[in-house]
């Protein structure tokens, strides 16, 4: 592959990550997980706090439990697994922003990987049960966790006709000034 080929497949993976809620949830290579958190590993934070511990769920029991905890998350019970991301309770703006970035990360990594991820939200009033569920000390915020596995039939068809799913280029670039 020439530079130019190796730069525009970098660019066609960011443009691939998409949810796909629709997950089987038969086992993901060891390597193709290690190589997911090593690049999350990898992501920058603010100040190099890395205020962040991943926490690989693979367990079926852990996995209905934390869907059943996360309404809008229920794809994380047929995942292959899911990665909580534990963050410490420091510095909350920031750690937040390096919360969707290392998110974000993974969801990358998974899909250059050819794994498909959804991100899971868990609502204030589920973060409890999944902190207890998975060890985690109090003063640690349990707020995103992404799942994994490989998309059904139905997950890996389109979700929308191409370049539909976001808003028009001209309503979200401004070049010079807002208006
Ligand atoms: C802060 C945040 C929370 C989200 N929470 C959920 C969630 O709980 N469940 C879910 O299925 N998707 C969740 N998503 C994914 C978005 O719904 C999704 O990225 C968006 O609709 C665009 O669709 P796409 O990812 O397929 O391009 C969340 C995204 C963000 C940024």
């Amino acid at each position: 592959m020439t530079d130019v080929e190796q730069r525009a497949e970098v660019l066609r993976v960011l443009r691939a990550v998409r949810s796909v809620r629709d997950l089987r949830p038969d086992p993901i290579p060891d390597a193709v997980l290690m190589a997911i958190l090593e690049t999350a590993r990898w992501t920058g934070s603010g100040m190099n706090r890395q205020p962040w511990t991943f926490v690989v769920v693979r367990d079926r029991d852990a996995l209905a439990a934390i869907a059943a905890a996360s309404p809008n998350a229920g794809h994380v019970a047929n995942a292959a697994a899911a990665i909580v991301l534990v963050m410490d309770g420091e510095m909350p703006e920031i750690t937040t922003f390096d919360e969707g970035r290392a998110a974000e990360r993974i969801l990358i990594a998974a899909t250059a990987q050819g794994i498909a991820s959804a991100l899971g939200w868990i609502p204030p009033e589920g973060r409890e049960a999944v902190r207890s569920l998975l060890g985690v000390p109090e003063g640690r915020r349990v707020r995103t966790l992404v799942s994994l596995g490989i998309a059904t039939e139905a997950g890996a068809r389109p979700k929308s006709a191409p370049g539909t799913a976001r808003k028009p280029f001209d309503e979200v670039v401004r070049w010079d000034r807002f208006g």
